[in-house]
């Protein structure tokens, strides 16, 4: 994982800054029900998305200490540094939990959402960001399609935030609601993926052989203005809850 304490001070210029902060936190709260007070963001970093987050009286959470400084400035001090894996929270005492571009970094999902799951209270939400890498998949654009077809098909589901994954590990939990947002400014050129490819940085792509490799990074390189970002991904979020039959409160 990133220093995120190194990573702080150019870590807003260089993830969409405000715009990308809103587009996430509009997608949030199309996500949440209409009785949602209190909100847990885990992992909140800067703290840009939370404070875009409209209606609710939120909390960011985070482990590394030069991004908490930041959040604690645009959120009013409203922060804990704390991990994940132990929240500062009484069971069932929240109203929705957020985390949003957190679960793919992670070696082990399972403990972070086991966390999430406890804190919140019933009838409340889990909103999370799945799959993000697949977002670079999905756009109409030459590498999108270089990079579709190059995925073998045993890469598809070992993204620590895959979605099959994060279902099987929120058991008795079932999705209540999806949607997308865009990652603006987060658009990325043919060059830096061969720059990815060559350091092992995702995933999926350690899972080729290197014959793979080789014609996934000759077709990364035969593409046109190499140094130029291609459109931006949209990151797919998913809200998890009780089941409908379990609710002993409507969620509105
Ligand atoms: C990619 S940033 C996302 C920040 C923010 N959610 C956003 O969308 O801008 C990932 C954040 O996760 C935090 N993080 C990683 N592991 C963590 C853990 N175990 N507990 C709390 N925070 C963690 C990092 O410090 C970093 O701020």
């Amino acid at each position: 994982m990133l220093d995120y304490d190194a990573e702080a001070a150019r870590y807003d210029a260089t993830r969409g800054g405000l715009p990308r902060a809103r587009e996430a936190a509009g997608a949030v709260g199309r996500l949440l029900p209409a009785s949602t007070r209190t909100l847990v963001d885990v992992a909140c970093g800067t703290g840009f998305v939370t404070s875009e987050i409209g209606g609710v009286r939120a909390v960011g959470i985070d482990l590394a200490a030069g991004m908490l400084r930041i959040a604690a400035a645009r959120l009013g001090g409203r922060v804990v540094r704390a991990d994940a894996r132990a929240l500062p929270f009484a069971d069932g005492s929240v109203d929705a939990v957020t985390m949003i571009w957190l679960v793919h970094l992670l070696d082990d999902p399972g403990p972070v959402l086991a966390e999430a799951v406890r804190v919140v209270r019933p009838g409340g939400v889990l909103v999370l960001t799945v799959n993000k890498n697949d977002g670079h998949f999905e756009m109409d654009s030459d590498l999108a399609a270089s990079l579709a077809r190059a995925r073998p098909d045993r890469a598809r589901h070992v993204e620590f935030d895959d979605f099959a994954t994060v279902t099987g590990l929120l058991r008795g939990l079932e999705l209540v609601g999806e949607t997308t947002f865009s990652g603006v400014g987060q658009g990325v050129a043919p060059a830096q993926w061969r720059r990815w490819l060559a350091a092992g940085t995702i995933r999926w792509m350690r899972t080729m052989t290197a014959d793979q490799a080789a014609e996934l990074d000759r077709s990364l390189a035969a593409l046109p203005h190499q140094e130029v970002a291609r459109a931006d991904p949209r990151y797919r979020l998913v809200a998890f809850g009780q089941p409908l039959r379990d609710r002993s409160h409507p969620t509105g």
